[in-house]
């Protein structure tokens, strides 16, 4: 792949070439080295001819492209999106005389219709698969059952599966003692948000701030028919028996605001008491096969970045589900200005010379009060050259919006310009915006990620001033900025 071109995200993963859809197989092996597994079409620019891309990483920003690890079984079938688990105690039979043989689950879509689950078998750590002779696993002869994600239930000893069955809004639960055998255990049906399909379940433990138990998140992404047209995902925090999933209160909640963050994925690997960790396909079904970087550069999607997740009570409805970059500072090149005493005022910063062209920022209140609860915080990244922009603006007592219209490369009616999300003020005196910038995509998180929003834009010329302050804020309340240039990962 060639990464030199002026959409490629820099701190994103993107293909090497061609489509990438959603990420699958995401797994953390015993080294701690991370494999991410994706839909990819490697012969076109949209989707279609669908296989498992491959790719590694020791700190989720660096990746390694590898070879397609899955194929499609014929020339008139497809490998659609699925999981990937670690089969320790070789549970399946697969694994003789190793502790590290990796199975992927996942959908074979024929191109007459029909989807049904399958598995296949990696003896060398995830690299290379092989398929089980008694595919498919689980056949319905349905042409809507797809997107297995398995995760092992240590209380009962069994491997889980969430699965969708599209067009009916249901998540089927299946369990299994070896991978191979599944028997239908219960239905998680018509909830939340609908849309046209329900897609990529998952399942997984989280750990609750505040709390020493942990709780079972399921995650559905839905489309078409988001709230704001094409694909989101939502999330419902509840407990889960083993074979029973159970909502805390049946409502559904939307992870992002933006309109780019669609069929994430939970690692496999990482202990449930610990902060789980995410990847989603940052884009949209609505325009993912029109956007510029096709035409221009040869690829079309990134992820978003690698995210943290937890659940803590922050706002009114409670069960929120905290997403925010993972270990950001890693990839931090230089700090580009920091100010811990702004006030109302503006951080202006030409970052033409950082080579990646991508930022984290950060801006903080703290010391706000019930009695002074006011002020926003401001940012907007322009092109000197064209004077095209992305902007926001985040109140303590309002929505914070976010605004990707001023940028002309992409006009097409799915690809609206405005976003907002209201905000909740938490409490503890502190109210935050940060986020990244790369290139043709920007993610934002209100309050350290109780809020988040992820979005792609396209500008003609290279984005390279950026703006960052405080207005309104009263005046004992303190205003800190941080700007730093992140690394290129992919020079
Ligand atoms: C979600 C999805 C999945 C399917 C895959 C095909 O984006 O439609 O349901 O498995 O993409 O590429």
């Amino acid at each position: 792949g060639n990464y030199t071109g002026g959409y490629r995200p820099r701190v994103h993963f993107s293909p090497p070439t061609d489509f990438m859809n959603d990420p699958n197989g995401l797994f953390r092996d015993a080294q701690g080295l991370w494999h991410m597994y994706y839909q990819y079409n490697p012969t076109a620019a949209v989707a279609g001819n669908q296989h498992w891309g491959h790719a590694t990483s020791s700190d989720l920003y660096h990746w390694d492209n590898q070879k397609i690890a899955i194929w499609p079984p014929s020339n008139t079938s497809y490998v659609f999106s699925g999981s990937a688990v670690v089969d320790t105690n070789n549970t399946s039979g697969f694994f003789p005389d190793q502790d590290n043989g990796v199975v992927a689950i996942y959908t074979i879509a024929e191109a007459t219709g029909s989807q049904s689950q399958s598995v296949a078998y990696s003896r060398d750590g995830g690299y290379t698969f092989e398929a089980y002779e008694g595919n498919p696993v689980i056949d319905l002869n349905s042409t809507e059952f797809r997107d297995p994600k398995v995760l092992w239930h240590a209380p009962t000893s069994k491997w889980v599966m969430v699965v969708s069955y599209a067009a009916e809004f249901t998540i089927g639960i299946y369990i299994s003692p070896n991978l191979v055998e599944w028997t239908h255990a219960s239905n998680f049906s018509h909830h939340g948000l609908l849309g046209l399909q329900y897609e990529c379940p998952n399942l997984v433990e989280m750990p609750m701030l505040g709390s020493n138990e942990t709780m079972y998140l399921l995650q559905i992404s839905i489309n078409p028919g988001a709230p704001l047209g094409g694909s989101i995902s939502q999330y419902f925090p509840g407990s889960f028996d083993g074979t029973v999933f159970t909502t805390v209160d049946g409502a559904a909640r939307v992870q992002d605001f933006g309109k780019d963050n669609y069929a994430g994925q939970f690692f496999y690997g990482v202990p449930g008491n610990d902060d789980q960790v995410s990847i989603a396909w940052a884009s949209n079904w609505q325009y993912t096969s029109i956007v510029p970087t096709g035409n221009t550069e040869g690829w079309r999607s990134q992820m978003s970045v690698p995210r943290y997740n937890y659940l803590a009570n922050v706002s009114s409805i409670g069960y929120d589900m905290i997403s925010a970059p993972y270990n950001i500072q890693s990839i931090f090149s230089q700090e580009l200005a920091y100010n811990s005493s702004l006030g109302n005022g503006t951080i202006l910063v030409d970052y033409s010379t950082v080579p990646s062209g991508a930022l984290y920022f950060e801006a903080n209140l703290t010391g706000l009060t019930s009695a002074t609860l006011q002020g926003t915080l401001n940012f907007t990244f322009t092109s000197s050259v064209s004077g095209e922009y992305v902007a926001g603006g985040s109140p303590v007592n309002g929505d914070t919006w976010l605004d990707r219209g001023h940028t002309y490369a992409f006009d097409n009616p799915y690809f609206t310009n405005k976003f907002s999300a209201t905000g909740e003020y938490g409490g503890a005196g502190i109210w935050s915006v940060s986020g990244i910038i790369d290139r043709s995509i920007i993610e934002i998180f209100i309050n350290g990620g109780q809020q988040s929003a992820t979005n792609t834009f396209y500008a003609t010329q290279a984005l390279d001033t950026v703006r960052i302050g405080a207005s309104g804020v009263y005046e004992n309340a303190t205003v800190s900025v941080g700007i730093w240039g992140l690394e290129d990962t992919w020079a």
